[in-house]
């Protein structure tokens, strides 16, 4: 059996290189000729830890391939993830122009019989699409079968999360194609579930979308602890003990980024209006979400009164530790709140600020990018903690409190003891606790 990968972006790439880990025949492919030309010179062209040497592994063995030709690997293969990007349109609704532009690839090269697993997120009814548009612009009678199986690996773990899952969805609609799926993911056989498409496209968006849910709960009460004398760490604490609850995702701060959980809701409470549904709570959640960057921009107000030409260190771009993605990340909203207000930038990431330059380029003195946290801070009038990785956690206070010009850290991670901050002199704020 060899398996297609078509599209070779974050859930693509670790797809295709973890499939061939699974010892499967593998060959990715992407309409980026850059992403493929790195993929076979054994370089990810993303940074995901441990993905580099499955990669190159795998090339060396064998098992992997990368084509630049999509006709080619179409025809070449039994089975296609397809794993195109499903952009946010401006209103909100996901962009399917990819998927179906794939679908009419897939239906002009059928050449024997195929299974399609879209493994993009997708709105509910998606294989539905799929197949009518291949059965629309097929050339010939060959049989072919969809299934969707949503992948639910998380950035900066996302090879650990496909090698160790929690459970493998798998959306089908015929005995052949379960047996199919059955056999690539017999290494997880006690981990799968097997639903019908409809029930296995909603539960990837369900599942992301209360996640983002209970972010933005956690994230409401900081708003009250902050008008209390609670402390939102001690209240998540004592909620997570309750295993109905549960501790993950209570962590208030920033509030959720990446190129999931932001999107997913939005086009969840679309999904929902087209069906007469009304989303209303994760309207709720969505816009809990942006007021962290107004709730955040404010202390740095409340700290600092005028920001214009004060010099602003900025810790973490990318929008959660462990990865350089800056796909919607907090940083991207504070760092334009902060040039509105005439504040100089310096910014610091350890591994995602290539991909910020992109975004605001270098222009001393208003946004200069740093080799360390401290040359981050050095001068500095305040220093934000966006992005909690652990660099900066181990960070050394007293340092900090003898480079910068007023000792001042705005922490939106809650990656500090407030006691052992202030201990050292340095005037600390955080988020929902005092
Ligand atoms: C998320 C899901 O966790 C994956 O299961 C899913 O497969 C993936 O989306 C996807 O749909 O492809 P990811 O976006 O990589 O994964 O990152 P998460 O670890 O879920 O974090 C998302 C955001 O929530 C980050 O900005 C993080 O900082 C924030 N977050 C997370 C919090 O603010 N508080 C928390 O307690 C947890």
């Amino acid at each position: 059996m060899r398996i297609g990968v078509i599209g070779t972006g974050y859930v693509g790439l670790v797809t295709a290189v973890c499939l061939a880990e699974l010892d499967h025949h593998v060959i990715g492919t992407d309409v980026v000729r850059e992403k493929i030309d790195l993929a076979l010179a054994g370089r990810p062209h993303i940074y995901e830890p441990g993905l580099e040497e499955l990669l190159k592994k795998n090339l060396k063995e064998g098992r992997l391939t990368f084509y630049h030709d999509l006709d080619k690997t179409i025809k070449d293969s039994d089975v296609l993830f397809v794993c195109v990007s499903t952009p946010q349109r401006p209103d909100g609704r996901a962009d399917m122009t990819y998927v179906e532009g794939v679908s009419r690839r897939i239906a002009e090269n059928l050449n024997t019989y195929k299974l399609i697993v879209e493994k993009s997120t997708v709105p509910v009814r998606t294989s539905a699409w799929i197949k009518r548009v291949i059965n629309l612009y097929r050339r010939n009678a060959e049989p072919f079968d969809v299934a969707s199986n949503p992948e639910f690996l998380r950035e900066g773990s996302a090879v650990e999360d496909f090698l160790h899952p929690d459970r493998i969805i798998i959306g089908v609609e015929s005995a052949k194609a379960e047996r199919i799926l059955r056999q690539i993911y017999a290494r997880f056989a006690d981990k799968i579930l097997v639903t019908n498409i409809d029930t296995a496209e909603l539960i990837k968006h369900a599942s992301n979308s209360f996640l983002a849910m209970k972010i933005s709960f956690i994230n409401l009460i900081s708003e009250l602890c902050e008008k209390t004398e609670a402390d939102v760490e001690l209240v998540a604490r004592g909620m997570g003990l309750d295993p109905r609850i549960g501790p993950q995702f209570l962590r208030a701060g920033l509030g959720y980024g990446g190129s999931c959980f932001p999107k997913d809701v939005r086009a969840l409470i679309h999904i929902g209006e087209e069906m007469g549904v009304d989303f209303g709570l994760l309207k709720e959640v969505d816009k809990i979400n942006t007021r962290r960057i107004e709730i955040f921009i404010n202390k740095i107000k409340q700290a600092l009164w005028i920001l214009r030409e004060k010099k602003i260190a900025l810790l973490g771009l990318s929008f959660k530790p462990h990865t350089d993605d800056i796909r919607n990340a907090p940083s991207i909203a504070v760092i334009r709140e902060l040039q509105k207000e005439g504040a100089f930038l310096r910014l610091y990431d350890p591994q995602a600020m290539n991909n910020m330059k992109e975004v605001f380029p270098e222009k001393e003195p208003e946004l200069v990018y740093c080799q360390s946290p401290y040359q981050a801070l050095e001068g500095a009038n305040a220093g934000l903690i966006i992005t909690e990785w652990p660099e900066f956690q181990a960070m050394d206070l007293t340092r900090i409190k003898d480079i910068m010009s007023n000792p001042i850290l705005i922490d939106g991670r809650n990656i500090f003891d407030p006691d052992e901050v202030r201990k050292q002199g340095i005037e600390y704020y955080s988020m929902g606790r005092k």
